[in-house]
């Protein structure tokens, strides 16, 4: 069995959180090349704006201790780079510098797929930056649950029966699976709500085979107080009874609404980019999402092709802009700003705090709504 993994983190951002500095880039592609072989089959690094990803190939499987310590002591590697050039917010994303195990709740994100490796593996890894792990959760409805964009779920006889969505609550700690397309209304009910449910893997129910998966790890709700946005990463496999490349790209022709974006407290529509353009600006903005392509062949990458780079997508990046700008104009208000219980993992608790003394009870509290699953 082979197993997949894209581990990412933040590890100092140059010039502010937009991009990684290229000697970063380089330690971690060194390291990477001195395990391969030994530790590794493949391995390369690829980053989108303030976020360094390595993109492992070996088979050890999920969380494994060995290849987790390799990723860990590389973003400890490129936080001294960072410090040594007082790039900005050094190890952001390590929230400890003693690992146990493995990387669960030190803060470097990670999507890891294990499976056996087709004649031919075509596998599409997109990574995003300002954003969080919700992010996925549309576009992996349509992929894997919509027949408006997968042609495949009608008319290829593998992917007819559908597929299994495996969905985390991150608040609870909890994880349910949906049988779709049976279940779709329920899981819909759930991963409307990005910031808390989150699509963790999808299995095609014809084959067994995982099809996806994705990193959910929500730095805030591990550190108790905001540390950045999570800026997730995906792997997802495709054609032969798996969704088509291009049905896994069709979703982010649109550029739909997520959180993040900046001070990790504001709606922006995510923007398909290539490589080159992986450098928000604006706004510390609008999120971005690249795609790598491979051809896994014996465990090693053929590839990446950059899957945004098409001017196909040039008229999302317009609505993208045009959406942006319209947001833009409701400055600090809602649905512009992230609600309010959303807010709690910024640093708003902090300048709140001070008001607090201020508001007098004029009125009996209503009683809170109730929240499913809560
Ligand atoms: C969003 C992000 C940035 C920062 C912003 C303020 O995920 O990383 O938008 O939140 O630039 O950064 P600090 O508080 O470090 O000055
Ligand atoms: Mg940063
Ligand atoms: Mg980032």
């Amino acid at each position: 069995m082979l197993t997949l993994s894209i581990i990412n983190a933040d590890t100092g951002g140059f010039v502010g959180h937009s991009r990684v500095h290229p000697s970063m880039v380089d330690e971690a592609r060194k390291r990477v090349e001195s395990v391969k072989g030994s530790l590794l089959i493949d391995g390369q690094v690829a980053t989108c704006g303030d976020d360094l990803s390595l993109i492992l190939t070996h088979t050890h499987g999920a969380e494994d201790e060995g290849v987790h310590r390799f990723a860990f002591d590389v973003f400890m590697a490129l936080t001294d780079i960072a410090v040594d050039l007082g790039l900005y917010g050094a190890g952001q994303d390590l929230l400890s510098d003693a690992f146990s195990g493995n990387l669960r709740g030190l803060g470097p994100g990670y999507a890891e797929l294990t499976f056996r490796e087709r004649v031919s593996e075509p596998v599409l890894c997109f990574l995003a930056d300002k954003t969080e792990p919700g992010a996925w959760n549309l576009p992996l409805f349509r992929i894997f649950a919509d027949p408006f964009n997968t042609a495949g779920l009608v008319i290829d006889p593998k992917m007819h029966a559908g597929f299994r969505f495996e969905v985390h609550d991150l608040v609870e700690g909890k994880a349910a699976t949906f049988e779709c397309p049976d279940e779709l209304y329920d899981l819909a009910l759930y991963i409307g709500a990005p910031s808390r449910y989150v699509i963790k893997q999808v299995t095609s129910r014809e084959l067994g085979e995982p099809a996806a998966g994705t990193s959910t790890q929500r730095l805030a709700f591990m550190a108790g107080r905001y540390v950045g946005k999570d800026d997730p990463v995906m792997i997802v496999r495709c054609q032969s009874g798996l969704p088509a490349v291009g049905e896994v790209l069709e979703p982010f022709a649109f550029p739909h609404a997520v959180a993040g974006c900046m001070r990790g407290s504001y709606h922006a529509p995510l923007l398909p980019v290539t490589q080159r353009d992986a450098h928000p600006s604006r706004f510390d903005g609008p999120p971005r999402v690249v795609c790598l392509g491979y051809q896994i062949h014996d465990g090693s990458f053929v590839g990446p092709r950059d899957m945004f780079d098409d001017p196909a997508f040039d008229r999302a990046r317009q609505q993208a802009g045009e959406v942006f700008d319209y947001l833009r104009r409701h400055g600090p208000f809602e649905p512009h700003r992230l609600p309010l219980d959303e807010m709690e993992y910024t640093t708003m608790p902090a300048v709140s705090a001070r008001l607090a003394d201020r508001w007098e009870q004029v009125e009996a509290p209503a009683v809170p709504a109730h929240v499913p699953g809560a």
